[in-house]
């Protein structure tokens, strides 16, 4: 997917809240990490920011202090702060902000973004759902690509669609989707969920239905 236009930027949102992509986020910057690459974590769900939670961070510093800073330059090595993990930087959101769209979609988010990429190998950016807040509409436009986060027990259809409706219109590059909270059916004869399960004969309970 990265052949002609190399991703360095990434952001994973969803249709709504709460239907992983702050896990999904989080994982795929550690698995990045651990290939050897550099990564930046960014949490720019202004309004619901969890990293500082997730990673047990400082909060009182963070993006929205870059966004806010009159400074002409910052240095980001004093907000950025390690995760434990080997290649992995964190950046947490920083003090809830009262207009978060306007920060995301300022300069100082672009010359953040372009100081980010030039110091690392991927930056990854959690960001909100995209049909509560226009936040991710105006910061994908600046991001080289976009992951839809899907929750099959939870996404509707019709959210989807109008997910993947408003980041066309965004003009975002959206790549694709990660299913998540998938629950096995039990059918495929492989893994989990295949003659170990209830139902199967082999119940934990020895009742042989
Ligand atoms: N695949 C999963 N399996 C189990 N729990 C999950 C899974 N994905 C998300 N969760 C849980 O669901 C809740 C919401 O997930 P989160 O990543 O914070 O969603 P979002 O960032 O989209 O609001 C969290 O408590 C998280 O731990
Ligand atoms: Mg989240």
């Amino acid at each position: 997917m990265a052949i002609d236009h190399p991703i360095k930027t990434l952001a994973l949102t969803s249709a709504n809240v709460s239907e992983g992509k702050s896990t999904v986020t989080d994982n795929l910057a550690i698995v990045w990490a651990q290939t050897g690459q550099r990564v930046l974590l960014v949490d720019a769900d202004l309004r619901r920011s969890t990293l500082h939670w997730t990673f047990s961070l400082d909060n009182r510093e963070g993006l929205t202090t870059i966004l806010t800073s009159h400074a002409h330059s910052i240095d980001l090595n004093k907000i950025i702060q390690p995760s434990g993990i080997d290649n992995l930087s964190l950046l947490p959101s920083g003090p809830t902000p009262p207009n978060p769209a306007e920060l995301l979609s300022s300069q100082r988010m672009k010359d953040f973004l372009k100081a980010a990429r030039e110091r690392y190998d991927m930056v990854i950016v959690d960001v909100p759902p995209m049909l509560e807040v226009t936040d991710t509409q105006v910061i994908s436009h600046n991001l080289d690509a976009v992951v839809l986060v899907v929750n099959q027990g939870q996404t509707q259809k019709l959210g989807a669609k109008r997910a993947v409706e408003l980041l066309k219109m965004a003009h975002a590059n959206l790549l694709g989707y990660v299913m998540n909270d998938v629950v096995s059916d039990g059918g495929a004869g492989y893994g989990y969920g295949y003659g170990y399960g209830y139902g199967y004969g082999y119940g934990n309970d020895g009742d042989d239905k």
